[in-house]
């Protein structure tokens, strides 16, 4: 699901949802100069103590986007936009939020957990079955190369053309035909049958006498996560007729074969080299395409394409070639990958290659040699290129037209940039030989659909700079920038001062920080608010130019404005609590509560708040044993 935001809608990174720790993200912000990202998009001029450039998120002529290198954080007066630089790569480039921090992370060089490791498994549980995966992994291999029945599956790997390097470059291994060679081997060596049984390489037996080995008589090929860590395997039969052809590891608390690619953790580094990645369908095509040389490949796991796989190749380029073949099956395939791809475009390009008929990776690399295979993932087109072709292919009656019309406007319907959209509508139009005003005209239908099943994201959501009580904006202000301002206004004041809702939400947020000692850093503030209209003001605020001289002179000056206003209301609540006690016959309470209320006058008129402070306190201890002021 494309999870990125609407254009208008505020991004601001720190919404927690357990993926990303604080400290985490305390990290990759250190990390992070919001100027120099920023700057990577958007052509930005130095104006007073922010810089200015135009906003990359709105059409504009003239520049009103704002990023304040102090507070590290971006705010665009003319259609709202805000947040900091996780904010920033999640709009930009449609990130999800805990997709923005890894791809900040992966940009400054800083290692966060992987998804594993937060995966509802104990650290130390976790740790156990990387650890009992790779104690397999070393068995099987040992199996392969040094045992008398590991030669059958050498012959098969030879019979296959599989050359020594490879199959141990890739950490081949051979599963013995034995019911608990792995589990005899690992229970000597300390490791428990429960974490076997966790990991999936051993299963309970149906009556609960013990268990035994998954794998047996198979050739293994261990998985490895993005850091090169063993977190399953895909094993397949040395016989062709023998079912499954392949077993893999079940789900497992390490293993999500919907987030895995296998051989990720060797393509890495050229996936971000050539900046493209590849995935094939297969263990054997992956191995035969770095045989070949074709080193940024990776293999999707016995599922088809999933966002999963996407997110985690999107960490190092933004760009896949997908590789099919071209039967039908294989063309079908491709047209479903599609479905994954789009809530990824334009931020991700997708190109497929399908390779001759009947043919995959490994058995082109086979028959023809590693020209022939590169040769093959040249011949690549644009995926939804190749979906308009497929669907307009062929269709010559009306009726055919108006169908495949149907779904190709169904797909852009779906793309979320206009550039883009219309680059493709020209393309199906020409693909169907009709007019393009006719396609748009589908497809404007489309849209309009859309947009009430709430599908299609409007781009018109452009939010005016909002207006603040100028005192109470000033306050807060000043008190972003001055923490002992910050301090002043907290010891003063209470978030009930300030009229505007807003602000006093913000307040309450900045009160707490500065009387508990911290640092007043925006995005943590920015953390400590949870409503998008609260934070909007908070980032507008902040990147303000602020008119005062002197932060804390300022909020002096404030506060007592504000504590003016405030017990003027007192004195006001006063007088409405003296009418009821008047119409309830309260004679007593009358002529307390106008005692009450002519010192406080007096008070106010010579600006001894210290007085009405305590002429307020004692007000509300007088409320409290009258019940019927409530
Ligand atoms: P294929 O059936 O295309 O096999 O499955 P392959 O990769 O060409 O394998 P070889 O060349 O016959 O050895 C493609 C992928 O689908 C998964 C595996 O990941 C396999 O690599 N698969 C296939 C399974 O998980 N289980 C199966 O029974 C079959
Ligand atoms: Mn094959």
């Amino acid at each position: 699901m494309n999870c990125a935001p609407a254009i208008g809608q505020l991004v601001v990174g720190g919404i927690l949802n357990g993926l990303i720790t604080d400290e985490a993200l305390d990290r990759v912000r250190q990390a992070t100069d919001i100027v120099e990202l920023v700057s990577q998009h958007v052509s930005l001029k130095k104006s007073g103590a922010n810089y200015l450039g135009l906003c990359p998120f709105h059409q504009e002529k003239t520049p009103s986007f704002t990023v304040s290198p102090g507070k590290q954080i971006f705010h665009c007066f003319g259609c709202g936009a805000g947040g900091d630089a996780v904010g920033f790569v999640m709009r930009q480039g449609n990130y999800s939020f805990p997709d923005a921090v890894r791809f900040l992370a992966d940009r400054a060089g800083i290692e966060l957990p992987e998804r594993a490791e937060r995966a509802g498994v104990g650290r130390e549980d976790w740790e156990k079955l990387v650890a009992v995966n790779e104690a397999a992994a070393e068995f099987y291999q040992e199996r392969l190369w040094n045992s008398p029945d590991g030669k059958k599956a050498l012959n098969y790997l030879k019979g296959r053309g599989m050359p020594d390097g490879a199959a141990k470059g890739f950490e081949l291994g051979y599963a013995p035909a034995s019911w608990d060679a792995l589990l005899s081997h690992l229970k000597a060596r300390g490791h428990e049958i429960i974490i076997l049984e966790k990991a999936g390489l051993a299963i309970k037996k149906a009556d609960g006498t013990g268990s035994y080995d998954r794998f047996r008589d198979r050739l293994m090929f261990p998985i490895r996560d993005v850091k090169g860590r063993h977190i399953g395997f895909g094993g397949r039969a040395l016989k062709n007729e023998e079912l499954p052809k392949y077993l893999n590891s079940p789900e497992t608390p390490l293993f999500h074969k919907g987030e895995t690619l296998y051989g990720i953790d060797v393509a890495k580094d050229e996936i971000r080299k050539k900046d493209y990645g590849v995935i094939v369908e297969g263990y054997m095509d992956a191995i035969a395409c770095h045989r070949a040389g074709i080193t940024n490949a990776t293999a999707t796991l016995g599922t088809a394409l999933t966002s999963g796989h996407l997110r985690l190749l999107s960490r190092f380029s933004r760009n896949v070639l997908l590789v099919f073949d071209a039967d039908e099956a294989g063309q079908k395939a491709a047209a479903r990958s599609l479905d994954v791809f789009l809530p990824f475009s334009p931020r991700m390009t997708a190109k497929v290659a399908l390779l001759p008929r009947g043919d995959d990776p490994d058995s082109l690399l086979v028959r023809e040699g590693p020209d022939a295979l590169k040769e093959a993932f040249k011949g690549r087109e644009k995926l939804l290129e190749f979906v308009i072709k497929r669907e307009a292919a062929g269709v010559l009656d009306i009726d055919g037209k108006i169908k495949a019309a149907g779904t190709i406007t169904g797909i852009l319907a779906r793309l979320d940039d206009a550039v883009e959209r219309s680059h493709y509508l020209k393309m199906a139009a020409s693909e169907l030989g009709v007019e393009e005003s006719a396609v748009r005209e589908e497809l404007g239908k489309k849209i309009n659909r859309d947009v009430k099943t709430g599908v299609y994201r409007s781009e018109s959501a452009n939010k005016k700079p909002a207006t603040f009580d100028k005192i109470e904006s000033g306050l807060i202000q000043a008190a972003l920038i001055d923490p002992e301002a910050a301090l002043y206004a907290a010891d003063n004041l209470t978030p009930d001062d300030f009229s505007d809702g807003r602000l006093r939400k913000i307040a309450d947020a900045l009160f707490k920080t500065a009387l508990t000692g911290n640092a007043i850093e925006i995005p943590r503030l920015l953390d400590m608010l949870d409503d998008e209209d609260v934070k909007r003001a908070a980032l507008e605020l902040s990147v303000r130019e602020a008119a005062h001289e002197d932060p804390l002179e300022y909020v002096r000056g404030a506060v007592l404005k504000l504590m003016e206003v405030r017990y003027k209301r007192t004195i006001e609540e006063t007088h409405t609590l003296l009418l009821k006690a008047g119409a309830l016959g309260e004679k007593e309470s009358v002529a307390e509560l106008s005692d009450f209320r002519m010192k406080m006058a007096k008070a106010l008129s010579s600006k001894d708040f210290e007085l009405l402070n305590k002429l307020q306190k004692e007000l509300i201890e007088w409320q409290k044993k009258r019940s019927w002021t409530k």
